[in-house]
């Protein structure tokens, strides 16, 4: 049964409700609902911080601004010069001369003042004048050109700069998320924000900044322009503006609503697949492929909507404005050709004013048609400043302990639960010499794993204490602590690097000799040998091209490189079929020589040889002992060795 949309939502977006995404009260606002509401919370907030990445680039900023004043004065006084330009053709046509404002005499005075060169080779004084203007304009252009090239080129030397210092934060803050962030989040969605969110922040401060930047510095530098060819006019032009930004601020906030349920639309789409793509073969095996492109194409339709209706409203904006600017050009030219008709304007100051009053309404429209980018990345940015106000581990007390450790731990009535009210441990209390040999065993869910789990602090308890050489393990430096408690997970992992680098994973200083000899202790040295390339082999994919076993030989081999003085065997050698593991049994003898470990397996011939064993049963230790004391107990261990019972 595929599942319907809003299931697939909640699972795909569980980011979204988790009631542990909760800022620590900085800025990036009110913890958000489920995503389809996903409107924009505190977009104030957002941009704030988004200008807090462009901080450093301040004198880069002013050069952009410079440059863009230059650009912007320099062509706006180019369409001024139309103005004598316009009069003085006026007056070579009709002989009449026109009564030149202060303004315009100036402008005509700047073109005068290269006719003479011009003169002496043509003669004509038309010619001249239209020489000369030409020369002017090509100036200008000229300056423009060069100003914008270099606007651009820094512009985007600030934005790529910023995104890269974007992206390092939320990978930094990614190292520093508990555990339980990663059980919660799908990975998909949490590349979502990597990539498509921060995408959309790119394209802002690319695009939008630029258009906000110059779109200002233009808006200014026309109504200038403007007051001084005609106030009269200028105060007509100005009389639309309130409603200008009346229809852009009602069109703006309808569309705002969509665009964060667009990117959380995305992140579930990007969840999904990821899940599909990771768990392809169990899809084939269950011949579940229609029912994930069911699923698939609900999440897909609804991505579609949602991008439909913030595209929609956001590109609605461009058209209205755009015809809503006409209205107001065609009232100030009407209003302007009488004045002219009237003899208060010349016919040149005229065709500049109306050319001016277009323009005064292309910021306004080119920033309303920049909408949909801004609202896109403002959901971005929300989004990974959400990542980045997660809790992260609790910080290190201060004088956080790094002294020695020799490997004595103990447990003192340990209870833990993964989620509030529902406890996985109780009571767990137990006593690890340094150097001893501590088993675990009990069926499948009853707490092996999350004990182990608790000694590194990938979870803290709730209530009880655990000690490491007598000192509580939430007083030790974190990473210290992790440093001395070596671990082979449960589920392997592998990375992407060659067979060498990922033993040496277990300690980066160690030298090719160290990670052989790790090799050798967990008897991965053999099949290592028989690899196309031996230790140089490159893995691919979590190890794709390894068996099961031998990508636990390689766990093994990167713990054995660990110095650590603790070491927690989590079914270590379940996929290695029995003859390899008693080939091993030698080697990890010498892996736990002078080691507290802790040793979990089903297989209970491993476990046999350690100096206590614990049996766990629905998280609690129902019995305890060494393997002779338990036989005799004739309780659950007995069943279990003996098979009386199989595991359940
Ligand atoms: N990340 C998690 N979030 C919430 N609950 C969890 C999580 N991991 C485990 N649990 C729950 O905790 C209980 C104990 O799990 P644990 O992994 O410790 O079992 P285990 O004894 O190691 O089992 P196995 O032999 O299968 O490895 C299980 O019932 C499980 O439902
Ligand atoms: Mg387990």
């Amino acid at each position: 049964m595929a599942r319907d949309l809003s299931q697939l939502q909640k699972q795909y977006n569980r980011a979204a409700s988790m009631p542990m995404r909760r800022g620590p009260g900085g800025p990036g606002g009110p913890r958000r609902g489920p995503m389809e509401k996903g409107k924009l919370k505190n977009s104030k907030a957002t941009i704030k911080r988004l200008l807090g990445y462009l901080n450093q680039y301040k004198l880069r900023i002013v050069l952009v601004l410079i440059c863009m004043l230059t650009s912007t004065v320099t062509s706006l006084f180019g369409s001024y010069l139309l103005a004598p330009v316009i009069n003085k053709l006026t007056f070579f046509v009709t002989q009449h001369e026109t009564d030149m404002s202060a303004m315009e005499r100036f402008a005509d005075g700047i073109i005068s003042s290269i006719t003479g060169p011009i003169n002496a080779l043509v003669k004509s004084e038309v010619v001249t004048y239209i020489i000369a203007t030409i020369s002017i304009f090509a100036f200008i252009y000229a300056v423009g050109i060069i100003t914008t090239y270099l606007q651009s080129r820094l512009m985007l030397s600030i934005s790529q700069g910023a995104i890269e210092k974007i992206r390092n934060d939320l990978f930094n803050k990614l190292q520093k998320l508990p555990v339980r962030y990663f059980d919660s989040n799908p990975t998909g969605e949490i590349m979502s924000r990597f990539t498509n969110d921060i995408d959309t922040i790119d394209v802002m401060i690319n695009n939008s900044l630029t258009s906000f930047i110059s779109g200002t510095v233009t808006l200014i530098g026309t109504f200038i322009f403007m007051i001084t060819t005609s106030w009269v006019l200028t105060l007509i032009t100005i009389a639309f503006v309130p409603l200008f930004m009346k229809l852009a601020g009602v069109i703006a906030k309808f569309s705002s609503r969509y665009y964060s349920g667009q990117q959380a639309a995305l992140g579930a789409v990007n969840g999904y697949t990821e899940e599909t793509v990771t768990g392809q073969k169990v899809v084939k095996v269950f011949n579940h492929e229609s029912t994930c492109v069911e699923e698939f194409t609900l999440l897909n339709n609804d991505m579609r909507d949602k991008q439909f209706k913030a595209q929609f409203w956001g590109g609605i904006m461009g058209p209205i404005m755009g015809n809503t600017s006409q209205v107001s050009f065609g009232v100030t030219v009407g209003i302007g050709g009488i004045m002219m008709v009237l003899g208060h304007l010349t016919p040149g100051a005229l065709t500049v004013f109306s050319n001016y009053s277009r323009q005064f309404a292309m910021p306004i429209n080119m920033l309303s048609s920049q909408m949909s980018t801004i609202f896109s990345a403002l959901a971005g940015a929300e989004r990974v400043f959400d990542v980045m106000d997660t809790e992260p581990e609790t910080a290190d007390p201060e004088n956080a302990v790094t002294s020695k450790i020799k490997g004595e731990v103990v447990l003192n009535n340990v209870t833990f639960g993964y989620v509030p009210d529902k406890t996985v441990l109780k009571n767990i209390s137990l006593y690890a010499h340094a150097g001893q040999k501590i088993a675990f065993v009990g069926s499948t869910g009853a707490g092996k794993t999350t004990v182990t789990n608790l000694l590194n602090r990938f979870y803290d308890i709730n209530e009880g204490e655990i000690l490491v050489d007598g000192i509580d393990v939430r007083n030790y430096k974190r990473d210290y602590l992790r440093e001395n408690i070596a671990m082979v997970l449960q589920d392997t992992h592998l990375f992407t690097g060659t067979v060498k680098e990922n033993i040496r994973y277990g300690r980066l200083d160690a030298t090719d000799e160290e990670v052989i000899a790790a090799a050798k202790t967990a008897s991965a040295h053999s099949f290592i040998m028989r690899l196309e390339n031996g230790y140089d082999t490159v893995l691919e994919s979590d190890g794709a091209n390894l068996s099961q076993g031998q990508r636990q030989l390689l766990n093994i081999a990167r713990a054995a490189l660990s110095n650590a003085p603790i070491l927690v065997l989590d079914e270590a050698t379940s996929s290695v079929d029995t003859r390899t593991e008693r080939h091993i049994e030698h080697g990890m003898d010498r892996l736990m020589k002078n080691r507290t470990t802790f040793v979990i397996a089903h297989r209970l011939s491993t476990v046999r040889n350690a100096n206590a064993i614990m049996v766990l049963e629905n998280g609690e230790i129902i019995e305890r002992g060494n393997h002779e004391q338990l036989l005799e107990l004739k309780g659950r261990y007995h069943e279990l060795y003996t098979g009386k019972k199989e595991l359940d």
